[in-house]
C-alpha cells in the first residue's frame, strides 16, 4: 500500500510568492516568477533538467539567498511564518533543516555522535536535552553503533545518514535536500529514501527535495514539482505529473513503472491510477 496521504486539508508550510532571483553578473534570471505552496507533513519532489533553477530555488527557502548570496530578489519566501528575507539565518536554521548534494560539504570533524550534535550546540540547547535527541537521532538513523567513529572510517551511505541524524537531531519542521542520493550506490540509496519516508510518517517532518532518480523518492511523495528555465512549468500530484506528455520534454527521467503506464493507456489499457512501486501494479493489473 502506498504511504502517501491526500494532500487537501494541510496547513501551509512553506509559501513562496512571484520569487526571481538572478545572480550578480548573470545576464537571466535563474528563477522566474516562481509562486509555490508547501503543506505541512508533504513530501515535495523538485525535477527538471540541470541548471533549470532547482538548488537555486532551494537557497531562496533556506535562506542562503539573499542572506549570503546576493543578487536581484523579487517577491517573498516565507517558512512558519517568518519572512526569509527578513529574518536572520540563525532563527531560520531553527526551523529549516538543509543538507548539501555532497556530504563532504557538511561538517564532519571529530566523531559521529559529535558530529551529530554539532548544530544544536549552536542553537544552544541544554546538555541534558542534547543528549536525548543525539542518542533519538542516532537511533532513527541507525548510526547509534557508529558513535565513536571518526568520519574518515565511514562510508558514503553511513556518510549521509550522519549528515541527515544531525538535521533530525535540530528537531526541523521543514527539511531541504538537494540530490541526497546523488553519490549513493542502489542500496545504500533505496534505504536513505525509506528513511526519508520514515522521518515523515513518524515525526511529520515536511521535505522538499531535488532529485533525479525519481523512481526512489516518488513512492513516497506527494507532490512532484517541475521547473524549466527558471520557472515551474508543472505542479501536481507525482502520478499526474509523470503521465503529463511534456514530462519527458523537460528532462524529467519517467521511473520504469509509470512509463509502463502511460504506454498501456495508450494502448487503451486504463489503470485507475499511475503506480508508484511494482507492488501497486501488480495491484491495479490484478483488480482489472
Ligand atoms: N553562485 C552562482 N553564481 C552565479 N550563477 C549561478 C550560481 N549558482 C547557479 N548559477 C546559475 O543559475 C542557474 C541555475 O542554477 P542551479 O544551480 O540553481 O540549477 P540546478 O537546477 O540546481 O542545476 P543542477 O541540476 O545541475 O544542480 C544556472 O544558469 C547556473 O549557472
Ligand atoms: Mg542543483
Amino acid at each position: 500500500m502506498s504511504a502517501r496521504t491526500s494532500g487537501p486539508g494541510r496547513k501551509t508550510l512553506a509559501s513562496v510568492e512571484r520569487l526571481s532571483f538572478r545572480y550578480p553578473d548573470s545576464a537571466r534570471a535563474a528563477v522566474r516568477d516562481v509562486t509555490l505552496e508547501v503543506g505541512e507533513g508533504e513530501v515535495v519532489l523538485l525535477a527538471g533538467p540541470s541548471g533549470c533553477g532547482k538548488s537555486t530555488l532551494l537557497r531562496c527557502i533556506n535562506g542562503l539567498i539573499p542572506h549570503m548570496y546576493h543578487g536581484e530578489y523579487q517577491g517573498r519566501v516565507v517558512v512558519g511564518g517568518l519572512e526569509v528575507a527578513k529574518t536572520p539565518m540563525s532563527t531560520l536554521s531553527e526551523n529549516v533543516g538543509f543538507l548539501f548534494q555532497n556530504p563532504e560539504n557538511q561538517i564532519f570533524m571529530f566523531s559521529v555522535e559529535r558530529d551529530v550534535a554539532f548544530g544544536l550546540q549552536n542553537l544552544s540547547v541544554p546538555r541534558e536535552e542534547m543528549r536525548t535527541r543525539v542518542d533519538e537521532a542516532m537511533r532513527l538513523l541507525g548510526v547509534s553503533n557508529l558513535a565513536t567513529r571518526a568520519p574518515h572510517e565511514l562510508s558514503d551511505g553511513q556518510k549521509q545518514r550522519t549528515a541527515l541524524a544531525g538535521v533530525v537531531a535540530m528537531r526541523p519542521r521543514l527539511v531541504i535536500l538537494d540530490e541526497p542520493t546523488s553519490l549513493l550506490d542502489p542500496k545504500t540509496a533505496l534505504e536513505v529514501a525509506e528513511l526519508i519516508g520514515r522521518l515523515n510518517r513518524e515525526l511529520g517532518i515536511t521535505f522538499i527535495i531535488v532529485e533525479h532518480r525519481l523512481e526512489l523518492l516518488v513512492p513516497l511523495a506527494h507532490r512532484l514539482v517541475v521547473m524549466e528555465g527558471g520557472s515551474k512549468v508543472l505542479d501536481g500530484a507525482p502520478e499526474e505529473v509523470l503521465s503529463d506528455p511534456r514530462v519527458e520534454s523537460y528532462g524529467v527521467n519517467v521511473p520504469p513503472i509509470s512509463r509502463l503506464y502511460t504506454s498501456l493507456a495508450r494502448d487503451g489499457i486504463r489503470l485507475p491510477r499511475n503506480p508508484s512501486t511494482p507492488e501497486e501494479l501488480a495491484q491495479e493489473i490484478n483488480d482489472l
